[in-house]
C-alpha cells in the first residue's frame, strides 16, 4: 500500500493496542506494544492521515476481582485507582492515546448487549449444562483464575482455568489436573451449572476466507491460526456465574459475560465515546462500508481472541473487521522471560524513577522501535545493547552530525543556515531512501528504519568530513556553505524519518531549526537555505552504564583472557572477515574503581567515539595511554563488566611475564582505519 501523501488523499484508521488487565502495573513488556502502535499511529499522522489511538483498560473477570479481593477493595474502586495509574505510566513515555477509556462504561454494556442480541437472532448461540468446579468454602463456581492446577496438555503445575501460560494451550478449567480453590486453596467439587456457548464451528467457512485476507496477519501468524482451524473450531463458553465483576447477560438470572466476549468490545464502545466526544460518528470507522481501516497491535498470547472470536462477533452484527492485525512477541528481559521472582519484572514507572537520564524514555521509544521488525520474534531488552543502541545511532551518529554542523554554522556564517545550494546526490539517496521507509513505517518493520536512517547518517558525517569545511571556510567560503546547506538538511530528514519514534528529541530540533511548524512527512524532502536558526544546543546527551544500572541487578564479572595457545581449529577468510578491525584513538582512560586490571577508555573510532574496558591496568597506567592509537575489534556484542559497559575489545599480545601488551599501527593513521 502507497502512502496518501503520494496520491494526496488522507486516509481513516482506527488504531488499537491491546486493552491491558486493570489489575495490575504497566510493565516494560505493555510498554512495548504501546511504543509500537504508537509510532504506527504517529506516523500516520506524520503523513496527514487521520488516525485514531484507542484503547482502555480491561477491567472486568476474575484477575481484577482476585486482585481487588486481595487487597480488600471492590473491583470498581481498584479499576478507578488503576486506570489513574495507567493513564499517567503511559504519559511518561509519551503515548499520544487519542482516548483511553474503560470497558466497564455504559456504552460498553450496550455494545455487548447489541452484538450478543445478534449472535443469538443468528442462531449462534446455544445453552449447555455442564459440570464446573465449585467451591463450597466460598460458596461459589470456580472459572478461570479462581482455579490453578496442571495443564492438561504440557503438564506444567499452577495453570489457571482459561489457558496454559507455557504452552498457549486453551481448555476447559474442568480439565486441569490437580485442581485448587485460588481463594482458599482447597479441593473444589463438581457442580452442574447451564452455561451459553457461540457456535464457533458454524463460522468456519467464514473464519478461513478471514483469515486469507492479505494484508490481515504476518506468514507465520496466518499458519498457526490456520492450523487451529483445521484442528477443529469447538463451541466458545461466553458465560460465568455470578458472582463475577461484569455486565450480567439479558434474559438470564445470574449469568455474566466473560470478559474476554466484552474485552474486544472495549475497542468499538471506546472509539463510539470519541466519536461523542468530537461530534462524530462511530459509523465513520466501524460500519462495514466505512471508508476506513481498522488496525490491531496485539501480543502472541492472545492471537487466537483477536482471529477467532473477535471477528465473529463483529461480522454478525454488520461491524467493520479489521484490515490489519500486527502480532509482536514477547520482551525478555537480560535473555530470559519478565519474572517477578527472578527480579527481572521491570515496571513503567520504576523505569522512569530509577533511571537518572532524562531522555531515558525517548530512548526506550528508540530502542523498541531498532528492534520491532514484521515479525513476532520476541525481543530482549539488556544495559549493554540498550546503551549502544542509543548511543551509536542517535547521540554518535544522529547527535554527531547536528552538533558538528549547528555549531559550525553558528560560527561561520552568522548563526543561519547560509544560502548555498546543496548537494544533489545526497538529496536524492534521501528521496530514495523516503520511499523505503514510508513502506516499512506502513509494515510496522520500523528496525529497517532505523537502520536507513543510520546509513544517511554516516553518509552525512562522512560527507563533512572528508569536505574538511573549517579549512575550506578560509579559502572557498561558498563551498563550505553548501556543505552546512546539504548537512542541515540532512539532518532534517532525518529528524522527520525519526519522528514517530523519538518525537520529543525531533520537537527539540525543530526548535533549533527555527522552524515555524512542527515538521511533517513531506518536508523530508530538502528546502532549507538562507534563514536564522533558533536556540542551539546538544540534541542527545549519551547515556551511560551508571544511568541505567539501578534498573538491573549487577552483573557478574567474567575473567579475560590475555593469552591462548594456537588455535586448532583452521577457519575461512570469511570468518576472519567478520571480526571488524579498526584503528582506535584513546581520547581518555581511568581506572575502574575496585579492579586491579580493567581501564576504562573512550576510544575514537572515526564514527565516534565509544568505551571499551581493558585488562591492561597491570601494564599501563591511565594517563600513559591517552593519546595512544590502537587496534579495536568494534563489532563484538557489547558486554557488562563490573557495572560499566563494553563495546569492543582491544588487541594485546600476552608478554613473557603474562601482562597484555597493546597492538599499535606502525606510523599514526586516521583514528577508523580499516585493519585487514
Ligand atoms: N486484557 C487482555 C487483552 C484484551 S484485548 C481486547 C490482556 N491484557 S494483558 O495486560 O495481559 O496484556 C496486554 C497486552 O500486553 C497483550 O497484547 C500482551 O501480549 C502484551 N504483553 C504482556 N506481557 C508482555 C511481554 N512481556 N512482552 C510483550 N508483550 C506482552 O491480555
Ligand atoms: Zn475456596
Amino acid at each position: 500500500m502507497s502512502p496518501d501523501h503520494a496520491s494526496g488523499a488522507p486516509q481513516r484508521l482506527l488504531v488499537t493496542m491491546a486493552l491491558p488487565y486493570a489489575n495490575g502495573d504497566i510493565h516494560l513488556g505493555h510498554l512495548l506494544e504501546a511504543v509500537q502502535t504508537d509510532i504506527f499511529v504517529r506516523y500516520q499522522k506524520l503523513c496527514g492521515n487521520e488516525a485514531v489511538y484507542v484503547a482502555a483498560d480491561d477491567t472486568h473477570g476474575t484477575p481484577v476481582e482476585l486482585t481487588a479481593l486481595r487487597r480488600g477493595i471492590s473491583p470498581e474502586e481498584l479499576v478507578s485507582r488503576v486506570r489513574e495509574d495507567h493513564i499517567r505510566d503511559y504519559a511518561g513515555f509519551n503515548i499520544g492515546f487519542d482516548i483511553f477509556y474503560s470497558t466497564n462504561s455504559e456504552e460498553n454494556r450496550l455494545y455487548a448487549e447489541t452484538i450478543y442480541a445478534n449472535l443469538k437472532a443468528n442462531g449462534l448461540i446455544v445453552e449447555r449444562e455442564i459440570d464446573q468446579f465449585y467451591c463450597e468454602h466460598d460458596k461459589r463456581f470456580l472459572p478461570d483464575r479462581f482455579i490453578v492446577g496442571t495443564c492438561p496438555k504440557c503438564k506444567t503445575p499452577g495453570q489457571y482455568g482459561d489457558v496454559c501460560e507455557s504452552c498457549g494451550t486453551i481448555y476447559q478449567p474442568t480439565d486441569l489436573g490437580d485442581p485448587h480453590c485460588m481463594i482458599c486453596n482447597r479441593t473444589p467439587v463438581m457442580k452442574q451449572s447451564k452455561h451459553l456457548y457461540v457456535r464457533l464451528e458454524r463460522c468456519e467457512p467464514f473464519l478461513r476466507e478471514f483469515i486469507a485476507r492479505p494484508g490481515l496477519l504476518q506468514d507465520d501468524m496466518r499458519n498457526f491460526v490456520k492450523a487451529w482451524i483445521d484442528d477443529g473450531l469447538r463451541e466458545w463458553c461466553i458465560s460465568r456465574d455470578g458472582p463475577y465483576f461484569g455486565f450480567r447477560i439479558p434474559g438470564t438470572v445470574d449469568k455474566y459475560f466473560y470478559v474476554w466476549l466484552d474485552a474486544p468490545i472495549g475497542y468499538l464502545s471506546s472509539t463510539d465515546r470519541w466519536c461523542c466526544d468530537h461530534g462524530r460518528k462511530v459509523e465513520e470507522f466501524w460500519s462495514r462500508d466505512a471508508d476506513a481501516r481498522v488496525v490491531h497491535f496485539i501480543g502472541k498470547d492472545i492471537v487466537y481472541f483477536h482471529t477467532l472470536f473477535w471477528p465473529v462477533l463483529l461480522e454478525n452484527s454488520g461491524f467493520k473487521l479489521p484490515s490489519t492485525i500486527f502480532v509482536h512477541g514477547f520482551l525478555n528481559i537480560g535473555g530470559v522471560k519478565m519474572s517477578k521472582s527472578r527480579g527481572t519484572f521491570i515496571l513503567a514507572k520504576d523505569f522512569i524513577d530509577k533511571i537518572r537520564h532524562p531522555q531515558a524514555a525517548e530512548f526506550l521509544r528508540f530502542f523498541f522501535g531498532a528492534k520491532l521488525g514484521h515479525t513476532a520474534a520476541d525481543i530482549d531488552f539488556n544495559a549493554p545493547e540498550f546503551i549502544s543502541r542509543v548511543n551509536t545511532t542517535l547521540a554518535n551518529n544522529f547527535g554527531n552530525l547536528h552538533h558538528r554542523t549547528f555549531v559550525f554554522c553558528d560560527r561561520y556564517f552568522d548563526h543561519r543556515i547560509p544560502d548555498a545550494a546543496w548537494d544533489a546526490s545526497i538529496a536524492a539517496e534521501v528521496e530514495s531512501a523516503a520511499a523505503a521507509i514510508a513502506q516499512w513505517y506502513e509494515n510496522a518493520e520500523y528496525k529497517s528504519v532505523v537502520e536507513r536512517v543510520h546509513e544517511l547518517g554516516n553518509r552525512g558525517n562522512k560527507f563533512f568530513q572528508d569536505a574538511k569545511p573549517w579549512e575550506l571556510v578560509k579559502t572557498d567560503p561558498v563551498a563550505a556553505a553548501g556543505i552546512m546547506v546539504t548537512c542541515i538538511n540532512l539532518i532534517k530528514s532525518m529528524a522527520v524519518f525519526l519522528k514517530p519514534m523519538v518525537p520529543s528529541l525531533v520537537a527539540d530540533l525543530e526548535g533549533q531549526l527555527g522552524l515555524d511548524h512542527p515538521l511533517s512527512w513531506g518536508d523530508h524532502a530538502f528546502s532549507l537555505a538562507n534563514r536564522p536558526l533558533g536556540t542551539i544546543g546538544k540534541l542527545v546527551t549519551p547515556l551511560t552504564g551508571e544511568d541505567v544500572a539501578p534498573l538491573f541487578p549487577p552483573a557478574e564479572t567474567p575473567a579475560l583472557p590475555v593469552t591462548s595457545g594456537p588455535s586448532q581449529e583452521p577457519i575461512d577468510i570469511d570468518a576472519f572477515r567478520k571480526v571488524e578491525l579498526r584503528v582506535a584513538g584513546i581520547v581518555a582512560a581511568e581506572k575502574v574503581e575496585k579492579s586491579k586490571k580493567l581501564i576504562r577508555l573512550q576510544v575514537d573510532i572515526g564514527s565516534g567515539t565509544r568505551q571499551i574496558l581493558a585488562g591492561i591496568g597491570e601494564s599501563y597506567t591511565p594517563e600513559e595511554l591517552i593519546g595512544k592509537q590502537v587496534i579495536a575489534i568494534v563489532n563484538l556484542q557489547p558486554a557488562s563488566l563490573m557495572g560499566h559497559v563494553s563495546e569492543g575489545m582491544l588487541l594485546a599480545a600476552g608478554s613473557a611475564d603474562g601482562k597484555p601488551i597493546l597492538l599499535a599501527p606502525e606510523k599514526p593513521v586516521l583514528p577508523g582505519a580499516k585493519v585487514s
